[in-house]
C-alpha cells in the first residue's frame, strides 16, 4: 500500500500537535468555553486529497472549505432554517475556478463571491439534477481571487437531517423543538457545503430563535446577546457530519465544572443522575489515550424520536431518552459517544468505506473504559452480547462485501457502512491486535495514533501503514500480513477472532435451561432476582424457538416483561414475542412503537413483524406512528415495510 499524502503530513505534524496540546486543566462555566486543551490551532490543511468519497459531489480534491459561518433564523412556522452560509475556501489545485458543493432539498436564493472583504458580485450558479440519495450539486463559478462565497438559502420542511416537533410532540407540550442529525450525509440538507468526512472545517453561527427557546450547537454555547441573537463558535476543524443544532425548552444541570446535561425539565434530574459517572469515563479515557481536547463535554437528552442511541456531536453528545433506565445499566452508550472524542472526532474516517475507523475504534475504547470502571465481568458481558449481534448481521447482510472492514466502492447508501461489522468486527480486530502485541504496547500505540493523526481524516490504508511503522515493524512475529489482510479485506469473522472466555452467563444458562426443560419457575425466579440488564438480555436473546405460549405466559407473569421499563429489555422481549406470536405483548409493543423512535429498536421490530406474518398490523401501527418518527427513520421503515 502506498503512503498517502495525509499520512505523511500527519507524521510530520505530530510533534507540533503534541506541543500545542498541553495538559491544561482550565475549567469553565457552562456558557463560556475556552478550550481545556488550550490554544488548539485549528487545522486548516489544504493538502491534496484523492477524491475517493463517492457520496459527495464536492470537488474537494481541488479546493477545500476551511470555515463555514451560518447566520440563520430558526423558523418553526415554516419549519425552515433561513439565512446565509458564508464559506471560506482554500485552493488545493491552481487554476480551478469552479466550486462544487453538496445540497439536498435546499432553495438557493443568491450566491455572492468575495475576494477578501471585497464583493465580486452575485454570480450565476447551477443546481444540478437531483439524486435521491445525494441531492443536488451546487456549482459556483469563481474568479482567481475568490476566497469566500456567501450563499443565501432556505432549508425544506422535509430536510432529512432536521426533525421539527410540534409542542404536542414534546414532553412539556408547550413549546416546539428542533434537532438535527447530520451523519452520515444529511448536513447538506441543513446548509450548502462539502459534505464529506474527508474535509475538515471550523464553523461559527449566529442563530435567531423564538422567545423562550434555547438553541444549542456542537460548539461553544452562546448566550443571548443584546440583539436577541445567539452566537456559537467551533474553533477546531471538524467534518461536516459533526455540525449539529438543537432548539427547544431545554434546561441545564451541571455534573461537574466542565460536564453537564441538557434536557427538557421532565427528565433533567434523572438524566444527570443516570450520567453521573461521565467524569469517571472521561478520566479513564484520558488515562489511556491522552487529554480530552474539546473543552466542555455536555450531553443532551433529546425527545424519544431521536433515531440513534447517541451521536457524538463534539462538545455536546446527542442522546436518546431510552438510556435513562434508572440504574445506569445502559451508560456504555455514554462511554461510546465520549470515546468518539478521540476516535472519530479527533481522528476521522475519510470516507464512509472506512467507517470502522470511527465505530470499531470507538467500540473498542468504549469497552476498555467499561472494563476500567466496572470490571472485566461487565466488559466481557458487553463483548458477548455484541458478538451475538455481529454474528446475526453477518448471517443476514444482503451482500458478503458488506462484512468487510474496508467496505466496497459500490455501497448504495452510506447507511450500509454502519452494520455491526464496522462496530463489532472492528472492535474484535483491535482486541486481536491487543492480544498479539500485548496490552501495554498496544495502549501506547493507540495513544500515539490519536495524537499523531489528531484533527485529520484518514483511510484504512493510512492506519495499516501507521500500524506497520509504529508497532508491527519492531514486533514482526506478532502478526502476519495475511492475518491483517484477512481482518480488513476479508469477509465474515476471521478464525483469529478472540472468543471471549467468560463464565459470566453460565448461571443464566444453567437456570434457564432447567426451566426450559420443564422445571419449576421458582428456582429461575430466585436466580433472576440477581440479574443485571446484561444477564436479562442474554436470557431473552437466547430463548429457544421451542418455547410454548404457556411458557411465554409464565415468564411474563413471573417477570412482567411486557411493558418492561428498561427499553433494551422490553425490545429483546418484544422481538421474541413477535417471533413466537405471543399476542398478550402486542398492546404494549404498540405503545412502544408509538413512543420510541430509536432506530436500533424500531427497524428490527418492524422487520420482525413483517417477517412473521404481522405485516398488516405493523402497517397499521406505522400509519399512526410515522408522523412522530424522524425523517431518517421514516425512510428506513418505508423501505422495510415495502419489501
Ligand atoms: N455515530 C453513531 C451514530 C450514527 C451512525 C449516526 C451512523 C448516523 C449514522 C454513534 O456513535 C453510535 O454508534 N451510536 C450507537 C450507540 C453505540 C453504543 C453502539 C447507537 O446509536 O446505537
Ligand atoms: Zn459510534
Amino acid at each position: 500500500m502506498s503512503l498517502s499524502k495525509t499520512a505523511m503530513i500527519s507524521i510530520f505534524t505530530a510533534g507540533a500537535m503534541l506541543s500545542a496540546c498541553g495538559n491544561s486543566s482550565t475549567h469553565e462555566a457552562p456558557h463560556d468555553t475556552p478550550l481545556r486543551g488550550q490554544s488548539e490551532a485549528p487545522e486548516k490543511s489544504v493538502s491534496a486529497l484523492a477524491k475517493d468519497d463517492k457520496f459527495t459531489y464536492a470537488n474537494y480534491d481541488e479546493m477545500h472549505v476551511t470555515h463555514i459561518d451560518l447566520n440563520l433564523d430558526v423558523n418553526f412556522d415554516t419549519q425552515t432554517l433561513d439565512g446565509v452560509a458564508t464559506l471560506d475556501i482554500a485552493r488545493v489545485k491552481d487554476g480551478v475556478n469552479t466550486l462544487i458543493l453538496d445540497t439536498k432539498d435546499l432553495t438557493i436564493k443568491t450566491v455572492e463571491i468575495f475576494a477578501g472583504e471585497t464583493s465580486e458580485g452575485d454570480v450565476g450558479y447551477a443546481l444540478e439534477a437531483a439524486d435521491k440519495v445525494l441531492g443536488q450539486a451546487l456549482t459556483i463559478p469563481l474568479t482567481d481571487k475568490t476566497d469566500s462565497v456567501k450563499i443565501s438559502y432556505t432549508t425544506s420542511p422535509k430536510a432529512e437531517g432536521l426533525q421539527w416537533l410540534s409542542p404536542e410532540q414534546t414532553a412539556g407540550k408547550k413549546k416546539p423543538y428542533l434537532f438535527s442529525q447530520a451523519q452520515p450525509i444529511h448536513a447538506r440538507t441543513m446548509a450548502p457545503l462539502q459534505d464529506t468526512p474527508a474535509v475538515r472545517m471550523t464553523y461559527s453561527a449566529t442563530l435567531r430563535v423564538p422567545d423562550g427557546l434555547r438553541p444549542l450547537m456542537s460548539a461553544s454555547q452562546g448566550e443571548k446577546d443584546a440583539n436577541g441573537e445567539y452566537k456559537f463558535d467551533m474553533p477546531q476543524a471538524i467534518p461536516s457530519y459533526l455540525i449539529a443544532i438543537a432548539v427547544g425548552d431545554i434546561q441545564f444541570k451541571a455534573i461537574n465544572d466542565h460536564i453537564g446535561v441538557y434536557a427538557e425539565e421532565y427528565i433533567l434530574d434523572a438524566s444527570a443522575e443516570e450520567f453521573a459517572e461521565t467524569p469517571l469515563m472521561e478520566a479513564s479515557n484520558e488515562k489511556f489515550y491522552g487529554p480530552y481536547r474539546w473543552g466542555r463535554y455536555d450531553l443532551i437528552v433529546l425527545p424519544p424520536s431521536f433515531p440513534f442511541g447517541g451521536m457524538e456531536n463534539p462538545r455536546l453528545s446527542f442522546m436518546t431518552p431510552t438510556l435513562i433506565a434508572g440504574d445506569k445499566s445502559l451508560t456504555n452508550v455514554v462511554a461510546h459517544e465520549l470515546a468518539h472524542s478521540w476516535s472519530g472526532n479527533l481522528v476521522t474516517n475519510s470516507s464512509w468505506r472506512d467507517a470502522w475507523l470511527n465505530e470499531g475504534f470507538t467500540s473498542y475504547v468504549e469497552n476498555r473504559v467499561m472494563e476500567d470502571l466496572y470490571g472485566e465481568r461487565r466488559a466481557v458481558m458487553e463483548q458477548l452480547l455484541s458478538l451475538q449481534d455481529l454474528k446475526a448481521d453477518i448471517a443476514s447482510l444482503p451482500r458478503p462485501e458488506l462484512t468487510q472492514l474496508k467496505l466496497p466502492t459500490d455501497m448504495a447508501h452510506p447507511d450500509d457502512a454502519f452494520s455491526q461489522v464496522a462496530y463489532v468486527k472492528g472492535q474484535y480486530f483491535l482486541m486481536f491486535l491487543e492480544e498479539r502485541f500485548g496490552r501495554a504496547k498496544f495502549d501506547v500505540f493507540l495513544k500515539n495514533y490519536f495524537n499523531d493523526f489528531a484533527f485529520q481524516s484518514i483511510t484504512t490504508e493510512d492506519f495499516i501503514k501507521y500500524l506497520h511503522e509504529n508497532l508491527h515493524k519492531d514486533n514482526p512475529d506478532a502478526l502476519t500480513r495475511a492475518e491483517l489482510d484477512e481482518w480488513i479485506y476479508g469477509q465474515g469473522l476471521p478464525d483469529t477472532a478472540k472468543d471471549p472466555q467468560s463464565s459470566a452467563f453460565d448461571e443464566v444458562e444453567i437456570a434457564s435451561q432447567a426451566w426450559f426443560e420443564g422445571g419449576n419457575i421458582a428456582p429461575l425466579k430466585t436466580e433472576a432476582g440477581n440479574w443485571s440488564t446484561h444477564e436479562w438480555l442474554h436470557f431473552l436473546n437466547t430463548l429457544p424457538d421451542s418455547l410454548t405460549q404457556v411458557q411465554f405466559e409464565a415468564l411474563d407473569e413471573a417477570f412482567s416483561l411486557t411493558g418492561a421499563q428498561n427499553a433494551e429489555t422490553a425490545f429483546a422481549w418484544y422481538m421474541q414475542a413477535i417471533k413466537s406470536g405471543y399476542e398478550p405483548a402486542f398492546s404494549d409493543l404498540e405503545d412502544f412503537l408509538l413512543s420510541v423512535g430509536r432506530g436500533k429498536f424500531i427497524y428490527r421490530l418492524y422487520g420482525a413483524l413483517s417477517e412473521n406474518g404481522k405485516e398488516q398490523w405493523a402497517s397499521e401501527v406505522y400509519a399512526r406512528a410515522r408522523a412522530g418518527y424522524h425523517p431518517i427513520a421514516q425512510r428506513r421503515i418505508d423501505e422495510i415495510l415495502a419489501k
